[in-house]
């Protein structure tokens, strides 16, 4: 009885960021976003490809935020397809240095990334259109897309460094979290909470309307179209989806380039053709939000003291314990670790124990907000995924609908 009531009451709290999560929240406001945009001849297709048949005589047809978390769902019963929910380069270290890929390349089999997981998916669905790809296939790989386009709109995805974020730990209001979570669901969860109340009012676009499904943060999704997408980004949003030319991919000119080529080195040129094309370019829309990593989402104090020697201490007792566990009388100075974490921490620090880097600050989380870039990003997640569904399925070809 009291196990059952605690389990009760342990999942109560952990529903509500679990919802929050890009996983859930982040994927549906990207999948919805899209949905506005779609040409009116593609839903048709897709509701087909999806099996879709909804019992509610009054819900939409059908709609891509449903489906936009399974792939995240089926991650572990599907293990080969982890690696495909994000990208790395093995040069990689953001805030110091920002590599996309660098000359090493990306970490992992080839292909086996984000990037090749969108143009995978998207050469299954072209083939359905031939009649190629078999129906539970495409199916798949439709859900695939709707989920991989906005995992590449979450900076933390295109970065290997510390797990993608996750290993770094930092505080939100006081509370532990870790990088990752914070871009996955935290800062929008505060977004979705504080956007202002006229925005649960229906805004004057039935096609936007016509897209929201009565949740948490519908009011959130009026507030993108209204402030964002219909204002500030009304101009730029049809660049979103251009692809550059080959020519117009930075191609090394030097010796010194040429010779890395010679031997296998990755040019811009050669990694951008590994998964782009002139309707559809993962690798040229994901530049520069993977600079995002060095610009705004890795906090500068992770690698400076206190947290520096925090992330050091922590990282060897984490070893030690390896080692431990491996073999009992193994011991730490093989590793030349002669402080112990407590004494590492003491010989920098004096006083309590310092605490993880707080991120909810006007420094950090203050200049997000401002600058709507968790906004920007899960409105350029929408338009890419509009467009490139619409380039797949519909008779008008690439572009989206205008509002
Ligand atoms: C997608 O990946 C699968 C498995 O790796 C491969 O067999 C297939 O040829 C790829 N399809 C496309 C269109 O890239
Ligand atoms: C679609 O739904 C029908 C009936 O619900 C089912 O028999 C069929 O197997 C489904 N097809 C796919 C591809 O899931
Ligand atoms: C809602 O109020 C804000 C000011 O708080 C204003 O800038 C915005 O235009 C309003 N939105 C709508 C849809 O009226």
């Amino acid at each position: 009885m009291r196990i059952a009531s605690f389990a009760v009451a342990v999942t109560g709290l952990t529903a509500l960021p679990g919802a929050l999560a890009w996983g859930a929240a982040g994927h549906e406001i990207v999948a919805t976003i899209a949905q506005v945009y779609l040409h009116p001849t593609v839903l048709p297709n897709i509701c087909h490809i999806l099996n879709f048949t909804d019992p509610n005589p009054n819900a939409p047809l059908c709609h891509l935020a449903p489906v936009s978390t399974w792939a995240d769902r089926l991650r572990f019963r599907m293990r080969w397809s982890a690696a495909l929910h994000y990208v790395g380069a093995l040069d990689d270290y953001p805030g110091q240095r920002c590599e996309f890929p660098g000359e090493r390349g990306w970490a992992g089999s080839k292909g086996g990334n984000v990037l090749g997981g969108i143009r995978n998916v998207t050469g299954l669905l072209e083939r359905w259109g031939e009649g190629e790809t078999g129906e539970e296939m495409a199916s798949e790989a439709l859900k695939f897309l709707v989920h991989f386009v906005g995992d590449m709109h979450m900076p933390l995805h295109l970065t290997g460094r510390d797990r993608g974020g996750n290993s770094d730990k930092v505080l939100w209001g006081g509370r532990q979290t870790n990088l990752h979570s914070l871009w996955d669901g935290l800062l929008i969860a505060k977004a979705v909470r504080t956007v202002p109340r006229n925005y649960s009012l229906p805004l004057p676009y039935p096609q936007i309307e016509g897209a929201l499904r009565g949740t948490i943060y519908d009011s959130y999704i009026r507030r993108i179209f209204w402030e964002g997408l219909l204002n500030e980004w009304v101009d730029e949003k049809d660049g979103w989806l251009a692809c550059p030319t080959p020519k117009e991919v930075q191609q090394p000119q030097g010796a010194l380039q040429q010779l890395m080529s010679l031997v296998g080195m990755n040019s811009a040129r050669d990694v951008a053709g590994e998964t782009d094309d002139e309707f559809v370019c993962p690798y040229a829309w994901a530049q520069p939000i993977h600079k995002l990593n060095c610009e705004i989402v890795w906090p500068k104090e992770l690698d400076e003291p206190p947290y520096t020697h925090m992330r050091i201490a922590e990282e060897r007792e984490r070893r030690s314990r390896l080692v431990d566990t491996h073999d009992p009388h193994s011991h730490s100075h093989d590793e030349g670790l002669t402080n112990s974490p407590d004494e590492l921490l003491g010989a920098h620090l004096a006083g309590p124990q310092p605490k993880y880097v707080e991120l909810d600050t006007p420094a950090y989380s203050g200049v997000i907000t401002k600058k709507k870039v968790v906004e920007k990003l899960l409105a350029q997640g929408g338009i890419r995924l509009a467009g490139v569904l619409n380039y797949l399925f519909a008779d008008e070809g690439m572009g989206i609908r205008q509002l």
